[in-house]
């Protein structure tokens, strides 16, 4: 598949903007297969971190204590099911079928489990209903276009409800989209795009589009060179 991009009308040193999205499913649906498998015990045992150091920094008191929530990018699932565990409405939305085959197959039997196959924008696009917090773990909304979901996000929490995010910091310097090659150099021609901003530049997003009770910061890796992780939470105002 070859795709044409058009000259952006107000800046010819940029093309079209990343808003095609028919790319990505394929990219995580092999992302999804080069996961090792583990088992269920494993899995739910510090299944629901926001870091990349298993068991380090906060867990899921930062959604507060909500009765129904939704994750955008849900992975493995292991987050939704320990949720659910918790008697929490625990929905999920992944994008790769393969990631919403496995998550069912593991965590299906769970009350309160949801998983459903979808792409972030069109499933907030089309949802009727709100929840109490929504959230990505290293998930869709660091994939998304933020001017475009958080308003979707917005809509679909119920007044006072939170967003909570993580993702990896920005490399210093470079903020904004960022482009990868989805089929790698030889492939076709497919991309997946991420958004990479500071803190500071979150909290400014999330306060463009209308949340308060902002607080964006790098919580430390367990040893100081390492890398630490970017968490993000905002509220809708009642
Ligand atoms: C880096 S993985 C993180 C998965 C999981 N949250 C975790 O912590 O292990 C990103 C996940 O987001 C999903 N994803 C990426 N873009 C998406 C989109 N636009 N809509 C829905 N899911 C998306 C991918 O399929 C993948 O499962």
């Amino acid at each position: 598949m070859s795709r044409v991009l058009s000259p952006h009308p107000k800046d010819p040193t940029r093309m079209s903007e990343p808003t095609d999205t028919s790319g990505i499913a394929g990219y995580w649906d092999r992302y999804a297969a080069g996961i090792a498998e583990e088992t269920r015990e494993e899995a739910l045992k510090d299944a629901f971190g926001w870091c990349q150091y298993a068991g380090h920094g906060p867990g899921n008191e930062l959604l507060g204590d909500p009765l129904t929530t939704l994750e955008l990018g849900f992975g493995r699932g292991n987050a939704v099911a320990a949720l659910a565990t918790k008697g929490i409405e625990a929905t999920g939305i992944d994008v790769s079928p393969l990631q919403c085959e496995h998550a069912i197959a593991r965590w299906g039997h769970l009350t309160g489990a949801h998983f459903v196959q979808a792409e972030a924008t069109a499933y907030l696009n089309d949802a009727t209903r709100q929840w109490d917090a929504i959230y990505s773990i290293w998930g869709a909304l660091w994939f998304t276009d933020p001017d475009v979901l958080l308003p979707l996000v917005h809509e679909r929490l119920i007044p006072g409800g939170r967003l909570v995010f993580s993702h990896a910091p920005p490399v210093p310097g470079a903020y904004g989209v960022q482009g990868m090659y989805a089929d790698g150099f030889r492939g076709r021609q497919v991309w997946v795009y991420r958004w990479a901003y500071e803190p500071e530049g979150w909290a400014a997003l999330l306060r463009k589009h209308g949340y308060t009770g902002i607080e964006a910061r790098v919580e430390p890796a367990p040893q100081p060179d390492l890398l630490g992780t970017l968490i993000a939470t905002a509220h809708r105002p009642r």
